[in-house]
């Protein structure tokens, strides 16, 4: 689906992110095996199989690299607005898991703002090594960092389990209108 880079493992500070590396919690970055590696995403991430990834969540159109950067240059510049997360594999610096968190601001609550973690995915060959478990860290992190009273997500009967092990607890009905 995607060009590759083929290049070793890229720091974070030759990479273009979507916001500062500083704002993903340290516990969950040290938590994590010393092959892998969390961070922001980041411009060439297309190129680094940030759809592949997104791929074992649902059908996802190719949209061809350069709408793919727009979209990204489009979120980032909403500001404190989206927080897209990816783990990389230091040794192919392939994406290996992915995850985001949009925060909503509302005129209720003192003018709070809710979470809504969406889009978490793992590579099929590295799930059950706690790395959903790490981004749902980071994520949930990053949601109380930025001052939100809660954060939410929408799953299926069959994640449930996991997102309870993630400290979550089932609350209320999902409704949905597709266009
Ligand atoms: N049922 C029961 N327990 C589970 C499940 C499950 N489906 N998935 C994980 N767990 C448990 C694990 O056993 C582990 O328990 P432990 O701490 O007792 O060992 C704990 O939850 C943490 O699991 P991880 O290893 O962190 O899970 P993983 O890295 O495999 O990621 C995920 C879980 C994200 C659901 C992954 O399997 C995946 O990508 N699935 C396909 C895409 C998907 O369904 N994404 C979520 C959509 S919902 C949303 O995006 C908001």
């Amino acid at each position: 689906m995607t060009t590759q880079l083929s290049q070793s493992f890229t720091p974070d500070n030759q990479l273009d992110l979507m916001f500062p590396s500083e704002y993903i919690p340290e516990d969950v970055k040290t938590q994590l095996h010393s092959s892998l590696h969390v961070r922001p995403l980041a411009s060439t991430d297309y190129r680094r199989g940030h759809l592949n990834i997104l791929s074992v969540l649902t059908v996802v159109t190719d949209p061809g690299e350069d709408a793919w950067v727009a979209q990204f240059n489009a979120m980032r510049a909403a500001p404190k607005t989206y927080y897209s997360i990816v783990i990389v594999d230091k040794a192919t610096d392939r994406i290996v898991a992915v995850g985001c968190v949009f925060i909503e601001r509302k005129f209720l609550r003192g003018l709070g703002s809710v979470g809504h973690i969406e889009d978490i995915a793992v590579d099929k060959n590295q799930q059950g090594k706690k790395l959903g478990l790490r981004v749902i860290q980071a994520l949930t992190g990053i949601s109380e960092n930025s001052g939100c009273y809660k954060t939410i997500l929408n799953c299926s009967d069959h994640n449930i389990p996991f997102y309870e092990k993630c400290g979550f607890e089932k609350k209320e009905n999902e409704m949905a209108k597709y266009a």
